[in-house]
């Protein structure tokens, strides 16, 4: 047996709670499902400012050190890529810091609490010259895929309507914890910033820019338990006689956009809604056809077509009605984790598909797709929704990249 002759890339994961975790079983799983990859992934150090957090990133996880110093975590001599996973308010100053070091970062969504962070850390990304990505996970779901080539190929015809949302029941329960996604200084927006963001990134993805929006916010719990710090997610609950808080972000963000392409769009985002759980769904309608998909059966997409189609195999297919297609190996790094056609996958599977694109990105040195740019592409309709918020119109969407 021989170790691999391909370059290692060193990772330094920042934030060990949920999506530090994620992430660093992304990178562990990459080796076996990839067996094309271009590099070999080896996690370096992890860092959380709860020491407890990174001893049991060693411990379990298999990272050869911890730290609760980001600096000491990004300047590591091993380290050439740093995965953001912090609090959004945390994400331009560990990201500049970064991109100073020469490493690729790789930040979670939405790069920054404000599109003005974002700005300044796509700044310092792009003068750095380094590689970057952001966690819009859900591109890469297998169906998902399918349907940008569907509607690439022109299949749906010319697009008329764009229907996307993020229902989540995460903040529906009003003794949820004041967690830090709950307050302007931790998070900055609210689910504009957090859920709205994975909604129009998709979209914009699907359909092209986004030119113009008028749309709302609303906060519906005004008051939440305190958390005890270094303990819980965003996801536990505080009991009754707890101390509390202010919410000092939107719980509800929702939108009518016009698309460059001329095709008109409405988007809403809430966490304080009771029933979906977590409805990140999208409806696109062209003159041909339309596609419905749901993270809640992120392996089934609903398909109408007016003329034939052939899927690839040969076969002319037209759908009279709806017809549900379910995921399968046939379709973009599905069969990567299960063979045949209807055997699930999960979300955490997106996340190694993500985390295998910006390895190999890293590696060759190419760009990675959604970057630092696409961040960009969705705090400037996040900054004219926020304009919209205020003016009570239409705001034009102008980019808030700093030249
Ligand atoms: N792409 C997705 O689907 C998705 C899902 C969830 C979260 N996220 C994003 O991931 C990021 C983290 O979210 P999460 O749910 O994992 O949060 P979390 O609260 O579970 O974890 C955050 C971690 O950061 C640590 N931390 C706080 N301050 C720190 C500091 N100064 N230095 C080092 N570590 C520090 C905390 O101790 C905690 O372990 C957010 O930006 C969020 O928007 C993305």
């Amino acid at each position: 047996m021989t170790s691999s002759e391909l370059p290692t890339i060193g990772i330094a994961v920042i934030g060990f709670g949920w999506m530090g975790q994620a992430h660093s079983r992304s990178y562990a799983r990459i080796p076996s499902l990839f067996p094309d990859r271009n590099a070999e992934p080896a996690l370096i150090i992890c860092c959380d400012n709860v020491e407890a957090r990174g001893v049991e990133a060693v411990r379990s996880f298999g990272f050869r050190e911890s730290t609760t110093d980001p600096a000491v975590a990004i300047n590591h001599p091993d380290v050439d890529a740093v995965i953001v996973c912090a609090p959004n308010m945390l994400h331009e100053e560990l990201s500049v810091m970064a991109a100073k070091a020469g490493k690729a970062v790789f930040c979670e969504k939405p790069v920054g609490g404000t599109p003005d962070q974002t700005a300044r850390a796509e700044q310092a990304a792009r003068a750095a010259g380094v590689i970057t990505g952001v966690g819009y996970n859900y591109r890469w779901a297998p169906l998902v895929q399918y349907a940008k080539s569907l509607i690439d190929a022109g299949v749906l015809g010319d697009i008329t309507n764009y229907r996307g949302r993020f229902f989540s029941m995460y903040g529906s329960d009003p003794m949820g914890l004041l967690s830090w996604r709950f307050e302007h200084d931790g998070a900055g927006y609210g689910v504009s910033s957090d859920i709205l963001s994975h909604s129009i990134d998709l979209a914009m993805m699907l359909n092209g820019p986004i030119e113009s929006v008028v749309g709302l916010q609303d906060t519906v719990i005004k008051e939440r338990p305190l958390p005890k710090p270094g303990e819980g997610t965003h996801y536990d609950r505080g009991e009754p006689g707890d101390p509390t808080g202010p919410v000092t972000n939107e719980d509800y963000a929702g939108c009518f956009a016009r698309f460059a392409n001329g095709s008109v769009g409405t988007f809403e985002a809430s966490r304080a809604i009771v029933g979906p759980q977590s409805q990140m769904a999208f409806e696109i309608y062209g003159t041909k056809g339309s596609l419905m998909w749901n993270l809640e059966t992120m392996n089934e997409m609903r398909i109408f077509l007016t003329e034939a189609h052939d899927p690839g195999d040969g076969s002319a297919v037209i759908h009279d009605g709806y017809t549900t297609v379910y995921a399968g190996d046939r379709y973009p790094f599905h069969g990567r984790f299960v063979p045949g056609d209807a055997n699930a996958i999960g979300y955490e599977d997106l996340k190694v598909i993500e985390c295998a694109q910006f390895l190999e990105a890293v590696a060759s040195g190419e760009q990675h797709d959604p970057g630092f740019a696409e961040a960009i592409d969705y705090v400037s309709v996040q900054a004219a929704l926020v304009r919209s918020w205020e003016s009570g119109g239409w705001e034009p969407v102008t980019s808030v990249r700093i030249d």
